[in-house]
């Protein structure tokens, strides 16, 4: 029994195993609501130029609409035998309306059509993912506004460099999460040329009007030519290429909740909504969500790898390897907005151990900076010169296991007679961390400023 779609030429039907490779139906069911779109698209141009009646579009239209509902409803039987989901609903809608619905593929091959849809299907994916990361933004710069004067250490190499405010270091991650939104809307900027209408891979003989499909479609334009329309799947690898780049800034923010909320640190605590417990150790809380956010990350990028694999050294026109392109973005989809998800949650949840933060920001000699700083502006000495000195007074320091502000004005003239008691005022961490308002920097006003620029800029979104 050969397939009902294109076995017109065969004596017998594929093998077992021939239909468990070919097969995509599994996966591409995912498609089904784009290519009913892109159907519908279709038939009401092919009834517009007059390639078929408008009876038999208002079949076909009726058909597939009842279809979707079928599939919506869960009481649609796809079947294997039919491939993928386009030949699924086709040959559902030639069941359904007979006659007409096999007009529905004239000037139309499932590549022009796949690849339609699947560019359908990202753009709805983007503009999903979108939402969710300007909402991990709004979360993270509400939180750098409640945190916005506290104290936390700065790191360099994880060692304690100079004091920053924890609404600063959650302010970073905006900007990060800022430059994947752009990516995204790049990617779909590209993307939105319609494929539609290329046919196999030549174009067609029939009078199509594609710039009328693309537009019902809310394509940009159609795509200029046939067969790289039909072969191109650039949109789906820049896509998990932004997918991959937004995983890893999740990821470095989950691995500094991981630390942060570790008890050495204790400068956050996760809400019990998002930390697991031990099945032995009845004391431990857990940040499992965090470190998958950060596990994720190598699906996502698996996902990257995979296609441009699958993409590279094929021939033009389309081939069956392109069938595989689907299931690595799916996949990296699903883990990105659950990523996305599980990190809005963590950061909206999370309380800031402030007294603990100040407390470390001060440690490790974090104010070395502003005493050399105060040497070049004070008493004009060369910053290189100022930053030996300074090396010293740490020394001293650290040899009588005391803080900066501890060593007498005696001890620090010692390495630099010039040094007035007016040093001491530069070496609190508030003092430090005030004095950073050059532009970007971590003084607390900057980061009200930039947190509130940007939770107006995202208001409307
Ligand atoms: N299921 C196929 C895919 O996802 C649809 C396109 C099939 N085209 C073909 N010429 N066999 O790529």
């Amino acid at each position: 029994n050969a397939n009902v779609q294109w076995g017109g030429r065969f004596a017998g039907g594929p093998s077992d195993i021939m239909q468990a490779i070919n097969a995509s139906i599994s996966f591409d069911k995912a498609l089904w609501k784009q290519d009913i779109a892109g159907s519908l698209a279709h038939a009401a141009m092919l009834a517009h130029v007059g390639i078929i009646s408008k009876d038999d579009e208002a079949a076909i239209r009726k058909g597939l609409t009842e279809i979707g509902a079928e599939i919506a409803a869960g009481d649609f039987a796809f079947s294997e035998a039919l491939e993928d989901i386009h030949m699924n609903i086709e040959a559902r809608l030639s069941e359904r309306v007979g006659e007409a619905g096999k007009r529905l593929h004239t000037a139309r091959s499932r590549n022009d059509q796949v690849a339609t849809d699947f560019r359908l299907w990202v753009r709805d994916a983007i503009d999903g993912l979108d939402q969710q990361v300007a909402s991990l933004m709004r979360a993270l710069a509400q939180r750098a506004q409640e945190h916005a004067a506290d104290p936390m250490p700065g790191f360099t190499h994880l060692q304690t460099a100079q004091p920053v405010t924890f609404g600063h270091h959650l302010m970073a991650y905006v900007e990060m999460l800022a430059r994947d939104r752009g990516r995204l809307a790049d990617t779909r900027r590209r993307l939105n040329e319609c494929p539609l209408g290329s046919a196999a891979l030549a174009g067609t003989s029939f009078p199509i009007d594609r710039a009328m499909t693309a537009e019902l479609l809310h394509f940009d334009r159609p795509t200029a030519n046939s067969l790289d329309a039909v072969s191109d799947r650039d949109f789906a690898l820049e896509y998990l290429s932004a997918l991959s780049i937004l995983a890893m800034h999740l990821s470095r923010m989950a691995e500094e909740i991981v630390i942060w909320c570790s008890s050495p640190f204790s400068f956050i605590r996760l809400s019990d909504a998002f930390t697991t417990g031990s099945s032995i150790m009845p004391q431990k809380r857990n940040p499992d969500a965090a470190e998958l956010v950060r596990a994720k990350t190598g699906r996502i990028n698996g996902s990257l790898i995979g296609l441009l694999t699958v993409m590279k050294g094929l021939p033009l026109a389309y081939a069956k390897d392109m069938q595989e392109d689907k299931e690595p973005v799916f996949a990296a989809t699903d883990a990105a907005a659950l990523c996305l998800a599980a990190c809005d949650g963590m950061v909206r949840d999370m309380t800031a151990n402030t007294r603990q933060m100040r407390a470390l920001a001060g440690s490790g000699y974090s104010t070395a900076t502003d005493i050399a700083d105060w040497l070049v502006r004070v008493l004009k000495v060369p910053f290189r010169t100022a930053h030996h000195v300074t090396g010293r007074l740490v020394a001293r320091a650290e040899a009588q296991n005391i803080g900066l502000a501890e060593l007498t004005l005696a001890e620090m003239q010692a390495e630099e007679p010039g040094i007035t008691q007016d040093i001491y005022s530069v070496l609190s961490v508030d003092a430090s961390i005030a004095s950073r308002t050059s532009l970007g920097g971590t003084a607390a006003s900057n980061v009200m400023a930039q947190a509130t620029r940007w939770l107006d800029a995202l208001a409307g979104t």
